[in-house]
């Protein structure tokens, strides 16, 4: 029997020439309904290139912002405004400011995970998926102020083995999950592989066998052969490993490894998102210009 809710939200779609984008950690009614679904540079790169007059974002308000200084001429909406990123309000741009005074010759490298006004003091911006090329891509003689995600940052600089300033940012969510947890679930699955999010602390990233964004995490056990996997990262992303692997099995570290914001978003939410087109995500013209030069500059590497 089909959904009302699905029916009228698919009506205002046709109506208004919208798209839905969801990211992988959105409810799995969400993700099931959504033109794409993926990480924040598959978002980044299908809001840039939509062709439709008004993009849904499933996601949270950084993703959302991202989408709308990438199209100028589209308007973006979230289905609940206060679906924010912790880790993203662990920095601001006075801030950074002040840190880069302490730094003057450093290059900012800005983890997607911040605010439009952070972007805009950035020289160039990162995502889970690109951080290692896009730090790689700046000379070997610059020093690099990397912000906000220490964990992230700290990944990348093991895997370049190169020394880079960190900010003190982290994501609540990927912190509840333990190594000793992790170290358990490895004894009794021993054949498992290990896949976790680079957001997590270095301990659990020092047990894994792989790395990688959420869309990474989902390629990852899409095309291994192995047929039990222990995933590190939010839980939002099961909905979409289990959908795609019916004969795989995936176990969360920790069910606590949850992100209350990116589940604010609900079905009825993005229905009356299409009804009463808000919540608008707009960015100051100064900010935005600025903000996109440093997105463009990771998209063009990318
Ligand atoms: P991805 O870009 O890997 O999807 O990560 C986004 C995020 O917020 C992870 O917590
Ligand atoms: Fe932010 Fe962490 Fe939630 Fe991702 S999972 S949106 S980094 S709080």
């Amino acid at each position: 029997m089909s959904d009302p809710i699905v029916e009228r939200i698919f009506e205002l779609k046709k109506k208004h020439n919208a798209i839905i984008l969801s990211h992988n950690y959105q409810r799995g009614e969400i993700q099931d309904i959504a033109d794409f679904v993926g990480d924040s540079l598959g978002l980044s790169q299908q809001a840039a290139k939509a062709d439709a007059d008004l993009i849904v974002f499933c996601g949270v308000h950084f993703m959302a912002e991202t989408a709308a200084i990438l199209c100028k001429n589209k308007t973006v909406i979230m289905p609940d405004e206060h679906a924010g990123c912790p880790m993203a309000a662990m920095i601001t741009a006075r801030e950074l400011r002040e840190k880069k005074k302490l730094y003057p010759n450093a290059k900012v490298v800005c983890y997607v995970n911040s605010t439009a006004a952070v972007k805009a003091e950035s020289d160039i911006c990162c995502t889970s998926s690109n951080a290692t090329k896009i730090v790689s891509s700046i000379p070997e003689d610059e020093d690099i102020l990397f912000v906000p995600d220490k964990s992230l940052g700290a990944y990348v600089s093991s895997c370049l083995n190169r020394k880079m300033i960190f900010w003190d940012g982290y994501c609540p969510s990927h912190h509840r999950i333990l190594a000793e947890q992790l170290v358990k679930l490895k004894s009794e699955h021993p054949k498992a592989k290990v896949v976790v999010h680079p957001e997590c602390t270095p301990d659990v990233i020092s047990l894994a066998d792989h790395v990688a964004s959420t869309t990474g995490i989902i390629k990852y056990a899409g095309s291994n052969n192995t047929k039990e996997f222990i995933i590190g990262t939010e839980i939002g992303i099961l909905h979409r490993l289990r959908k795609e692997n019916p004969d795989k099995t995936f176990i969360p570290i920790t069910p606590l490894s949850d992100c209350p914001n990116m589940k604010l978003n609900t079905l009825e939410k993005v229905m009356w998102s299409l009804e009463d087109i808000q919540y608008v995500i707009t960015v100051p013209e100064e900010i935005a210009t600025e903000a996109r030069q440093a997105i463009q500059k990771m998209l063009d590497l990318s």
